[in-house]
């Protein structure tokens, strides 16, 4: 593996001059320290249209105080400097987007049956199940109403509503195909792929996709946004399963996709190229509905943590990277310049953050330094 990986630097491809930005005295960190500024006008619409009375009041009131890194309305805001749109519209645009992420999270912890999320309990383990399930109705519904409060021509209007409800469907879509894999390898890498694309991709796709709706942006260009965003989705979920393996999530313990049965991509990788005992031996830990024995689940956690999947999850990653940097290229200037360092921030952020050990960033595939797991 390359240690780049670690420290992912800035891309020195050139990105294809064109005259799309109405902007140009504007550069792309401008549009970032712009977005970050207007950032808290979102935080106060996150308030704004999550204020209920009694228990799901309450509820949505604490998600929303996890806060989390933000990336969708950052990415949203920087886009729309890029894009010299007014300023109010993109602001409730970019609630509207962080709403529906957190309206995922909260079914999500329920469905992963996880207790911590953002360092802090999740919404079913502090208010229960049923308000979990309320609050991702009610987060969903208040996109809706974030949306429907943007002024904006009544056809792009109803363009943003069909977009959104799309991005809804296909995040659950998503989430069903993973639920149904779950507990066996019915699945290929390349399903694997289109699950990763739409519980997690779109969600990144969106913010972007849709500031470029609003300013009626060419549908070709748009194409390469959503394009780039998905493969940026698909390479950040790649990492979030990496560090669900080497539990590198804060307050979480190691190994929660493999307790769960979840065929994540070190697991599907690790099923398909291990030999035939193996396999057969992996198959029935993750196929059994019963909660595992610790020493059973730490035992497959390390094997996988040492095998050489790990090495073919980071080819994966740098893939999907390199699919996002070629679509980036193909967009104009700024808004080109605006992705590429949104790209860089984020996978600098997700990659400086959850650093692995050296025993598991290897420089040719194989782990050193690693003694084998004893069979339980
Ligand atoms: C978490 O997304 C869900 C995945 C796509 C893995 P983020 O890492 O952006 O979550 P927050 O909003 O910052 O907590
Ligand atoms: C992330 O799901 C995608 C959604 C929440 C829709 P995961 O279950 O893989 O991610 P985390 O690790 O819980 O955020
Ligand atoms: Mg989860
Ligand atoms: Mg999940």
């Amino acid at each position: 593996m390359n240690t780049s990986h670690r420290t992912h630097q800035c891309s020195t491809q050139p990105i294809r001059r064109a005259t799309f930005s109405r902007h140009p005295s504007f550069n792309a960190d401008q549009c970032w320290q712009r977005a970050q500024q207007r950032l808290s006008a979102v935080e106060d619409l996150l308030r704004q249209y999550t204020v209920a009375p009694g228990l799901i009041g309450r509820a949505a009131a604490y998600q929303i105080n996890t806060g989390g890194k933000r990336w969708r309305p950052l990415f949203l805001l920087a886009v729309g400097e890029a894009l010299n749109g007014a300023h109010d519209p993109f602001i409730k645009l970019a609630a509207a987007t962080e709403l529906l992420h957190n309206a995922s999270l909260v079914h999500d912890d329920l469905q992963d049956h996880d207790k911590m999320r953002r360092g802090m309990e999740t919404v079913w383990h502090r208010f229960g199940s049923e308000t979990a399930i309320n609050l991702g109705d009610f987060l969903i519904s208040s996109t809706y109403w974030a949306l429907s409060q943007i002024e904006a021509p009544g056809d792009r209007l109803s363009s943003l509503v069909s977009h959104f409800a799309q991005a809804t469907h296909q995040v659950i879509a998503g989430q069903s195909l993973e639920i149904e894999a779950s507990r066996r390898f019915g699945i290929h890498l390349e399903d694997y792929r289109r699950i990763a694309r739409t519980k997690s991709g779109v969600l990144m796709a969106l913010p972007v996709v849709s500031a470029m709706l609003l300013v009626k942006a060419p549908r070709e260009l748009r194409e390469h946004a959503r394009q780039a965003m998905l493969s940026l989705g698909t390479a950040y979920q790649i990492k979030d399963d990496l560090d669900d393996l080497f539990g590198r999530k804060a307050g979480r313990p190691a190994g929660v996709d493999l307790r769960e049965g979840r065929i994540s991509l070190p697991n599907l990788l690790f099923h398909s190229e291990t030999d035939r005992d193996e396999r057969q031996a992996f198959e029935a830990f993750i196929g059994s509905p019963e909660p595992p024995a610790p020493s059973e689940l730490r035992y497959w956690i390390e094997r996988l943590q040492q095998s050489a999947v790990i090495a073919r999850c980071w080819a994966e990653f740098d893939a999907e990277v390199a699919t996002a940097a070629r679509h980036i290229n193909s967009l104009p200037e700024l808004l080109g310049s605006v992705l590429d360092n949104g790209k860089q921030m984020l996978l600098e952020a997700a990659l400086s953050e959850k650093t692995g050990t050296q025993a598991e960033v290897s420089t040719n595939g194989a782990v050193f330094d690693v003694p084998q797991p004893a069979r339980p």
